[in-house]
């Protein structure tokens, strides 16, 4: 019996112009910690060190004059422009974000009125049914938006949303941290719609966990290196970097197995693996865990595309903007063909960690 399914219907993407490679942080005086400065002479191997451990060796960063709903806005565009949708037909727009605007100059959070009322309202949507709201989320907050619209969808209270996953990192980051090095800007987004279908089709099915008690402060806002611990008049972001990879590595393959058996799939359906781009050391751990996990020797080599060594982790917007890039031909020898299995995969802040699997159409 034809069932409905929530299927993506047009994919869309902002990548911002200013690139920002390794080169540019060797002027940079990176602390280990608080109050204790690495000798400048050790800024050049702090940076190589940087690529080696991560494989980040280029960012992009939005222009002095944009803010994070500005990129939201761009992709949001490009999805509904992909979907070829009239937008006043939209039921839901959910952005995704975890800093809202920040501005160059004034480094405050400022999200009143939402993101998403923003980009709704510059989208021009007049109609009062189409709801707008954000979702704070640590870095998994586009896919925990995208499970949500699946619940509005197949519970036949919505036709369509655009779910768009934007930050800003770049504006909450602090220069004297070495892991400043990871962070990002960008935008990603696409339109789901409610489609009836016979066979699979669409989100199969997701799996989320929130790992607080001893985790939620693995990630967290705090002042610059620069200044004492307690002097708390600009926060940045900061991580127990090691820590995170720690639990990222051992708890996102037991999320994506919870997806797969939910769906009635295994690891062996599969044939991509579209993960958060936080780090590529770890990105390629987490898999090789996942393997493991199903006793899998051979990892096809194309099976997780990656963009994070040209375009860091953007947090929010890095899932949605490698689906647009694979969707657009932008990414050599990838596809997406029909009847393939997806895996969706994030992790971050809280601790949260998400999975979906999806079948292409
Ligand atoms: C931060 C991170 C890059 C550090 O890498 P790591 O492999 O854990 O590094 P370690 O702490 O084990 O340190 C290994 C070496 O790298 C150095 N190092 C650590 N962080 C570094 C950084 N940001 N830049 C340069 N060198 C760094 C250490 O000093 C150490 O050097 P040594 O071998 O000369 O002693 C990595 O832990 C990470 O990416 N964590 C997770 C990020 C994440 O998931 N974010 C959340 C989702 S947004």
């Amino acid at each position: 019996m034809a069932q409905s399914k929530t299927v993506i219907i047009g994919t869309g993407s902002c990548i911002p112009t200013r690139s920002v490679l390794n080169s540019e942080f060797l002027g940079h005086t990176f602390f280990e910690g608080y109050g204790s400065a690495y000798a400048q002479d050790e800024t050049a191997k702090i940076v190589s060190k940087f690529q080696e451990i991560t494989d980040i060796a280029e960012r992009k960063y939005a222009s002095d004059d944009q803010v994070c709903s500005d990129l939201a806005l761009s992709a949001g565009r490009q999805a509904i422009a992909a979907a070829g949708i009239d937008p006043e037909t939209l039921d839901y727009v959910i952005v995704a974000h975890n800093f809202g605007d920040v501005r160059a100059e004034n480094r405050r959070s400022d999200f009143v009125p939402t993101l998403a009322a923003r980009v709704k309202a510059k989208l021009g949507i007049a109609s009062p049914a189409c709801v707008a709201y954000d979702l704070p989320f640590g870095c998994p907050g586009w896919l925990q938006a995208v499970i949500q619209a699946n619940y509005y969808l197949r519970s036949g209270d919505a036709k369509r949303a655009l779910v768009i996953g934007a930050e800003t990192l770049s504006r909450v980051s602090d220069p004297a941290d070495r892991d400043s090095m990871i962070y990002a800007d960008g935008a990603g987004a696409v339109v789901l719609e409610a489609q009836t279908h016979d066979g699979e089709a669409g989100i199969l099915a997701h799996a989320v966990r929130s790992d607080t008690l001893e985790h939620a402060r693995l990630l967290w806002m705090g002042p610059a290196f620069t200044k004492t611990p307690n002097d708390d008049s600009q926060l940045f972001l900061k991580m127990h970097g090691r820590k995170l990879y720690e639990y990222a590595l051992t708890t996102v393959p037991g999320v994506v197995r919870q997806a797969l058996e939910k769906a009635g799939l295994t690891l062996k359906d599969v044939d991509k693996v579209l993960i958060h781009q936080a780090n590529g050391k770890m990105d390629e751990a987490i898999l090789k865990r996942l393997f493991k996990l199903y006793g899998m020797k051979e990892i096809p080599a194309d099976i997780m595309p990656m963009t994070v060594s040209w375009l860091g982790n953007s947090s929010v917007a890095t899932v949605p903007t490698l689906l647009d890039l694979i969707v657009r031909g932008r990414m050599d020898g990838q596809a997406l063909k029909s009847g393939d299995c997806v895996v969706f995969a994030s992790v971050g802040a809280g601790m949260n960690i998400n999975a979906m699997v999806y079948r292409w159409i």
